[in-house]
């Protein structure tokens, strides 16, 4: 069978992942998919787009900093795209028409549920960070019905933003917004979704929200330890994770998504960690 084209559209792009994790995926499912990595002029991201589909391609990944134009471009949106904001799954449906659906969301709760198999039903939440990155994981995240999630940021305004725009979802937890001084009392689950350390820097949280049965996740993630979780760690955190799972789940869904047939993600991430 001819092998269909899908691609990760970013700037930059060299150092993504996504190619060699959706080759694996191919591979193992024996689905006739080639992946190549495209850098789109920042300036024409649109252009880019049109192009891959006119020659034949089935399917875009977008990442840093397309999402939200992703988001805009497409004609039609996925109710969980809708509310993150940002795309990072393009495709075309039958009328021809540009599809945007969001997958980091599943992807995030996929990790922590399925893999590092954390209760996120009743449990009390900390998200650190308000930014895009926050607001496409936090829907997926609400569903889980944790009993709490409070969402701080430097700049505070941005999280009660959040907050209004997230209440429905909320349902019966409990959605609050506030600065990096307030937490101080341990969470079941600490998210850093702050950018923060792409500067080397920390968010100035207290070490008290961490226990000692805190699951601490960097939606970051590094061949070494990250430095939120290297902090974490210092402070008593004993289950520590990074965003490489994250990143596997949100790619296995995309595939899903393209090719509905769903790739085992486990070997992938381990084949990752050895790379
Ligand atoms: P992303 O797509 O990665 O979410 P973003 O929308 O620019 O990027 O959001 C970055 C997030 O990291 C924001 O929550 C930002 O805080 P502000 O909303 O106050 O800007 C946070 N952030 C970035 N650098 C940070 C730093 N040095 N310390 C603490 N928070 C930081």
């Amino acid at each position: 069978m001819k092998n269909e084209l899908y691609a990760v559209v970013g700037n930059p792009i060299n150092h993504s992942k996504s190619p060699r994790i959706h080759s694996l995926f191919a591979q193992q499912t024996g689905e006739p998919v080639e992946y190549t990595a495209i850098q789109a002029p920042l300036d024409d991201f649109a252009g880019t787009v049109k192009q891959f589909f006119e020659a034949g391609g089935k399917g875009l990944n977008v990442t840093v900093p397309f999402k939200e134009h992703a988001w805009a471009l497409a004609e039609h949106r996925t109710p969980r795209a809708e509310k993150a904001g940002a795309a990072n799954t393009l495709y075309l449906d039958q009328e021809n028409d540009l599809v945007a659906d969001n997958t980091d969301g599943v992807g995030i709760v996929r990790d922590l549920r399925e893999n590092q198999k954390v209760q996120l039903q009743g449990a009390r939440i900390l998200v650190l960070g308000a930014g895009g990155a926050v607001r496409g994981v936090l829907g997926p995240i609400l569903a889980e019905q944790p009993a709490a999630l409070t969402i701080a940021n430097r700049t505070v305004a941005k999280a009660e933003a959040l907050v209004r725009l997230f209440a429905e979802e909320a349902a019966s937890a409990e959605l609050s917004a506030c600065g990096f001084e307030q937490p101080a009392q341990p969470f079941d689950v600490v998210i850093n979704g702050t950018s923060a350390s792409l500067q080397g820097d920390l968010p100035p949280i207290s070490g008290s929200v961490i226990g000692p049965d805190t699951v601490v996740y960097d939606m970051m993630y590094s061949l070494q330890t990250t430095t939120f979780n290297q902090w974490a760690q210092d402070n008593g955190a004993q289950r520590v994770y990074d965003g490489l799972g994250m990143l596997v789940e949100q790619a296995a869904e995309a595939f899903h998504v393209w090719r509905c047939v769903r790739p085992e993600t486990a070997p992938v991430v381990e084949e990752l960690r050895n790379d």
